[in-house]
């Protein structure tokens, strides 16, 4: 399974590829606002660089269909390693499946956005999607188990071999990874600061810090037994010359 950031932030992606743990990087525009980042096509050309071939995907910022699809071929044109997100419907209900299915026809790679269902994750998919990000918090805002939705798409997607790939984002709890990662997702998209929770334990810390403790206790020892050492053959040699 891969693990996406998810995040706007260049020192936390910076920081978790360091680490060689992380496959990508997702954003959106609320994410790039509380980054900071008023001009999103400038910050997604600098994190696409510091990317290198991992995808970033970074989303259009409209509800008109025909402005969706030039914003898709511009963003596309931005960075080898931008993924369009284009999400599965418009504010007023209008699919943008057309909009997904025209970019992806064109060589663009597409993350299917803001999917709450397996019906709408389906149809993403068969319009040609690369990614299909199902909102695993917000799913369950709504009083349902994303954990069956995950699922359920997942095993439609391997049946009918589709090649797309499940991304599940909108985690809130770090045990979303591990429910997402149990369902079958293929990518989990996670803000930074669960991963650092993933990334540590109390009882570890209680376990690093004893065994600390005693490899320390352990050297003092060894500097001990040295210089018991060096001064009883100090001794010895004094002895020596007062003998003589
Ligand atoms: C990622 O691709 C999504 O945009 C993100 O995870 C959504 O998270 P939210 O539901 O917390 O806004």
């Amino acid at each position: 399974m891969e693990i996406f950031l998810d995040t706007g932030d260049l020192e936390e992606t910076r920081y978790w590829l360091a680490q060689g743990v992380i496959d990508g990087v997702t954003t959106n525009p609320s994410i790039m606002l509380s980054a900071g980042h008023f001009e999103p096509r400038g910050a997604a050309q600098e994190m696409a660089a510091l990317l290198g071939s991992l995808p970033l995907s970074v989303e259009v910022v409209t509800d008109d269909l025909p402005e969706m699809l030039d914003q898709g071929r511009e963003l596309a044109s931005l960075a080898s390693n931008i993924v369009v997100k284009i999400p599965i419907e418009t504010t007023q209900g209008q699919p943008c499946l057309e909009v997904i299915h025209r970019l992806s026809r064109d060589g663009i790679k597409v993350n299917a956005t803001a999917c709450l269902s397996f019906g709408q994750a389906m149809l993403a998919a068969k319009a040609g999607a690369t990614y299909v990000s199902l909102f695993g918090g917000r799913i369950s805002d709504e009083g349902n188990d994303p954990r069956r939705v995950i699922g359920l798409t997942a095993d439609w997607m391997a049946r009918w071999g589709y090649a797309a790939k499940i991304i599940v984002g909108s985690v809130r709890e770090a045990i979303n990874v591990q429910d997402a990662a149990e369902a079958g997702a293929h990518v989990v998209t996670v803000p930074p600061k669960f991963l650092k929770q993933l990334a540590d334990h109390h009882y570890s810390r209680y376990t690093v810090k004893q065994f600390l403790a005693d490899g320390r206790a352990a050297q003092k020892q060894v500097e001990t037994r040295v210089a018991t050492r060096i001064l009883s053959e100090a001794h010895v040699r004094v002895a020596g010359g007062e003998e003589r």
